[in-house]
C-alpha cells in the first residue's frame, strides 16, 4: 500500500523522501536518541541509506516494511521516524523515534497511535509489538499509554553499545485495540 498518508490530532505519518535524510540523521546521529536504541549514532552516509531503503520499501510488491516520517501540523519537515514491518500471521513490530528536541510533548504517545492505527485499521493486522531497551521508560510509558503491554524479556536480544542487551516486548491484540477505540 504506497503511499501512505495518516493524520491524527497534532501528528502525521507520511511517505519517506530523500531530503529527509538531514532530520533523520538529527535523530539518529544523536547520541541522546539512540542511547537506549538497538545501534550507535549512524552517520549521514548510513541515514540517506536508511532513507533510500524506505523509499525501496515503498515500492515493493507486497509491501512489508512501512517507514515513514512522522511531521507536526503544518510542517512538512521529519521530526520523526516511525517504522511498522509486517510479518507473517498478520502480526507487525513498531520501532519509532522522535528529534530530541520535541520530546515530552506527548508526541511518542500519538506516534504509537498513527502505527497502530496504521496497523490495525488501514493493514488489518491482528498482533502488533514492540521491543525496548529495559531501561528505556519513555518508550515503555508510550507503549504501555496506547494499551500495549508487557509481554515479556527476550535475553540477549541485541549486541548494541558494546554489550548484549535483553529487551523488554510490548504487545496489543486486534480486539484489544478495538476495544479502546
Ligand atoms: C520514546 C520517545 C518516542 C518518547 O517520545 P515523547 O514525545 O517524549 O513521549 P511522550 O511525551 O508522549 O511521553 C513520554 C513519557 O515518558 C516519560 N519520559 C520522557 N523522557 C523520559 C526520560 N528520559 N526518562 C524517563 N521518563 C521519560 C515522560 O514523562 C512521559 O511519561 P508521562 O506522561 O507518564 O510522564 C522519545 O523519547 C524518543 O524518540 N526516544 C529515542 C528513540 C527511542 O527510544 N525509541 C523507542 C525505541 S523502543
Amino acid at each position: 500500500m504506497n503511499p501512505i498518508s495518516i493524520e491524527g490530532q497534532q501528528l502525521a505519518l507520511r511517505e519517506l523522501r530523500e531530503d529527509d535524510a538531514e532530520a533523520l540523521h538529527a535523530i539518529y546521529g544523536s547520541e541522546q536518541a539512540t542511547e537506549h536504541l538497538s545501534f550507535e549514532p549512524r552517520d549521514r552516509e548510513a541515514v540517506a541509506g536508511i532513507v533510500l531503503g524506505g523509499i525501496a520499501d515503498a515500492n515493493r510488491e507486497p509491501r512489508t516494511v512501512y517507514a515513514l516520517a512522522v511531521t507536526l501540523e503544518g510542517n512538512a519537515e521529519l521530526m520523526g521516524y516511525a517504522r511498522l514491518a509486517v510479518e507473517p500471521h498478520r502480526a507487525g513490530q513498531i520501532g519509532f523515534a522522535l528529534n530530541p528536541s520535541a520530546w515530552g510533548r506527548s508526541y511518542g504517545t500519538e506516534t504509537v497511535r498513527l502505527l497502530l492505527r496504521l496497523g490495525f485499521d488501514v493493514l488489518g493486522l491482528h498482533r502488533i509489538w514492540g521491543a525496548r531497551s529495559p531501561k528505556n521508560t519513555a518508550s515503555a510509558a508510550v507503549m504501555s499509554r496506547n494499551g500495549m503491554v508487557e509481554e515479556g524479556r527476550i535475553r540477549d536480544h541485541v549486541f548494541t553499545h558494546g554489550a548484549w542487551r535483553d529487551s523488554i516486548t510490548h504487545v496489543i491484540l486486534e480486539g484489544e485495540w478495538r476495544r479502546s477505540e
